[in-house]
């Protein structure tokens, strides 16, 4: 327990601010449920009220599932739970995972479904933050009926590595674009009354030895690329709380590194929400004084730290009582503030036709036309003949496993479809493929009535050949399966489904591949196929919003999130660090890339990705004009967007930094997305997040904007050369907390 004494305290001086006595028309027997005091003075009311016991037995918890012990009863079971204080009115912590909706894990609520979002790269790839903000909604609308309060969700790691399993839970490699929407999700989901996570901080960017691996990384480069993407959702969506992730940091577990959560997250950015540990990420009882508020999934650690062993080391002097107010009174205040004492959630029927449709119109804005060889999509009706192939098209949509996967609702049409993956390993047991049961294959049949619709499940090239070759049209369907736990090995699509594409391509060269997949894979057979759609994991709905892409009932508009490589050798770490090996294997990951992550790496390597950052094809055509730059403390970029095709459809302008007062830097530094009728013209104007012009500068703890010209670059994508222009900057230090 030495080292707990000769850790920074650098926390608790928040505690002295939020100390301040209660004013006078909150006393009464529990002023702390005054809803007319603030969060801050609520919380310290509340939290002087509690013992030492109750306020330890709230910073910890369970997972609240049967493992190995039965959850306590007072759980309604799932992901977690915290005892609240029945005496003073502070109410339990029932906590759910619901990056893409509300999961049930084990079942532990018979036939509790929920109703699936696309993954998060589609949500990301509608570049949309309303489509963000009403999923969060919706999906914080149904854990509250279900009488949940908490939601582990708010997935902000940037997507740097193409093979990570869990990608599909997070938002694209760009730090404004995965900032900006995850914060609108988590706003979204806070503002059906539930609080919301932002996880995991940070860098959580493999699953290959999750528990045991060392990002290691430059502390500038860090500040402008994951955790900017943090800043920005935090900024904007408020998390009650944030989940610290498994990896180590620059040599520390992330749950116990002084660096990101208290001299990062509640110093420089003030966070005054409460860290929660991801669940069997605490090492120690002196992760308290590392900043770590709370240990979740108790069970999964060697010891329940944040029980007896953190009040003997209270009672022993070793960590200040007064850290132990401010761990309590950080989860106070967010549950106040939040609104989950004075509006506990209310169990009801939930509408899931409503819920459906919300996942619909997300799944229809993220899917991305990747390829269009002369406007073969979208398919005219009266197509005769059409092959449908492969990807359990005639069953439903793939969703990703781990954590995150949502089962469909149960009596809502038909069941899913379940295909254990098998393999070995703690996690072998549960690894599924999960298809939500919105059929590809039934939608394109409802859209075409009178068409002769076929389906092969494609297990064997020679018969997907041989109904492609009788076909007018072959719409071939391919899936990689990804989950939490377990990286790809590679970008090649799984189960020789390239050869199965390859053969119905040379059977009907009008063939449209349809991508079902976790992240970036690699085509070989782009060059032959007709139209590529990346559909991703679309959900509760997807295969009604692919079958509306297909037939263009809906003009698609989503842009890619990631960098689509053409190899692993194009890849910062071309050998997956780690993989194969023990989850818990001590291996470092240094990564050379820095800020640049994605796009930006290309762009600083020359390299040429198989499909850029940004990239997506629509049905119509728009064209950019007068573009404008102002300067000054920032830059104010104006633009006129036109629809100069036939159709009505929405683009996304994206404007990138090229130069910086001389210095090449290419960044994303805003993006809008703009419907347009034919003829229809609108004038955006987007100033950018001055952090966006900066570099971090590490000795002045602040951004530093040198002075000078910059230019832009108004572009479809992160790799073409668009339009551009520049304005004259000023010099600046900007600190996170002016
Ligand atoms: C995951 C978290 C999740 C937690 C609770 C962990 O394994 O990393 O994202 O919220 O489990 O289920």
């Amino acid at each position: 327990m030495k080292s707990l004494r000769a850790t920074r305290l650098g926390a608790v001086s928040a505690i002295s601010l939020i100390m301040a006595a209660p004013p006078a028309h909150a006393q009464g027997a529990r002023p702390w449920l005054d809803p007319r005091l603030s969060p801050d003075e609520r919380a310290a009311l509340a939290e002087q009220a509690m013992t030492l016991d109750e306020k330890i037995a709230m910073l910890h918890g369970p997972m609240a599932l049967p493992f190995p012990d039965p959850p306590p009863k007072e759980a309604i079971g799932g992901a977690g739970y915290i005892p609240g204080v029945p005496r003073l009115g502070i109410p339990a912590l029932q906590e759910t995972d619901a990056s893409l909706g509300v999961t049930n894990p084990m079942n532990i609520r018979p036939d509790d479904g929920g109703t699936a979002l696309p993954s998060g790269l589609a949500i990301a790839a509608s570049f949309d933050a309303d489509v963000a903000r009403d999923g969060g909604a919706m999906v914080g609308r149904e854990a509250f009926s279900k009488g949940f309060n908490v939601l582990l969700a708010g997935g902000a790691n940037l997507a740097r590595e193409p093979r990570n399993g869990r990608n599909f839970e997070y938002l694209g490699e760009d730090p404004l674009l995965a900032g900006t929407l995850g914060g609108a999700a988590i706003a979204g989901a806070q503002s059906s009354g539930v609080i919301s996570t932002a996880k995991h901080f940070a860098l959580n960017d493999q699953e290959s030895a999750r528990h045991g691996v060392d990002a290691q990384i430059d502390e500038a480069a860090l500040r402008e690329s994951d955790l900017l993407a943090f800043q920005l959702a935090i900024e904007i969506g408020k998390p009650g709380s944030i989940m610290c992730a498994y990896n180590k940091v620059n040599g520390d577990y992330a749950c116990g590194s002084d660096f990101l959560l208290n001299r990062v997250l509640k110093g420089d950015w003030g966070y005054r929400g409460w860290v929660m540990s991801d669940w069997g990420a605490t090492y120690g009882a002196d992760f308290a004084l590392k900043g770590l508020d709370q240990q979740s999934g108790q069970q999964l650690d060697k010891s329940v730290w944040f029980g007896d062993p953190l009040k003997q080391a209270v009672r022993s002097g070793q960590i200040p009582e007064a850290r132990i107010s401010d761990m309590v009174r950080r989860i106070l205040r967010s549950m106040f503030a939040v609104g989950i004492v004075d509006r506990p959630p209310v169990k009801q029927a939930i509408d899931y036709t409503a819920h459906a449709d919300v996942a619909r119109r997300a799944a229809a804005e993220g899917v991305v036309l990747l390829k269009n060889r002369a406007n073969l999509l979208p398919m005219a009706a009266g197509a005769k003949r059409i092959a449908v192939i492969g990807g359990g098209a005639d069953a439903g949509v793939l969703s990703g496993g781990g954590s995150s996967s949502v089962t469909p609702p149960a009596g809502q049409g038909d069941p899913p479809r379940f295909v254990p993956v098998g393999g070995e390993g703690q996690m072998a047991p549960w690894w599924r493929e999960v298809y939500h049961p919105s059929s590809p294959l039934k939608a394109i049949r409802a859209l075409n009535k009178d068409a002769e619709v076929t389906f092969d499940t494609g297990r064997y090239a020679s018969a997907a050949a041989a109904a492609a070759a009788k076909a007018d049209v072959a719409i071939v369907f391919v899936t990689q399966w990804m989950t939490e736990g377990l990286d790809a090995a590679d970008l090649t699509l799984p189960n020789g489904q390239d050869a199965l594409v390859q053969a119905v391509i040379a059977a009907n060269p009008n063939t449209i591949v349809v991508l079902e997949t976790g992240g970036p894979i690699q085509m070989p057979w782009l060059d032959g196929a007709g139209a590529v759609v990346q559909a991703w994991y679309p959900g509760a709905k997807g295969g009604d919003a692919i079958a509306d892409v297909l037939f263009g009932r809906v003009n698609p508009s989503g842009r890619l999130p990631m960098t689509f490589p053409q190899s692993v050798e194009q890849l910062p770490r071309p050998a997956l660090i780690g993989f194969g090996g023990s989850e818990r294997a001590a291996v470092a990951a240094p990564h050379p890339e820095g800020a640049d992550v994605g796009y930006r790496w290309f762009a600083a390597r020359g390299l040429k990705p198989l499909f850029p950052f940004g990239h997506g094809l629509s049905y119509t055509d728009f064209r950019y004009s007068d573009l404008t730059v102002a300067g000054g403390l920032t830059l104010t970029v104006s633009f006129t967007v036109e629809n100069i095709g036939k159709t009505t459809g929405a683009d996304v302008p994206q404007v990138y930094l090229a130069t910086a007062a001389g210095e090449p830097a290419v960044r994303l530094i805003g993006f809008q997305k703009v419907r347009l009728a034919p003829g229809q013209r609108r004038t955006v104007t987007l100033k950018a997040d001055p952090r966006l012009l900066a570099r971090y500068d590490t000795q002045a703890g602040g951004w530093r904007l040198k002075g000078g010209r910059y230019q832009v670059r108004l572009a479809k994508d992160s790799a073409s050369p668009g339009m551009t222009a520049g304005a004259s900057v000023q010099a600046q230090l900007l600190k996170d907390r002016p």
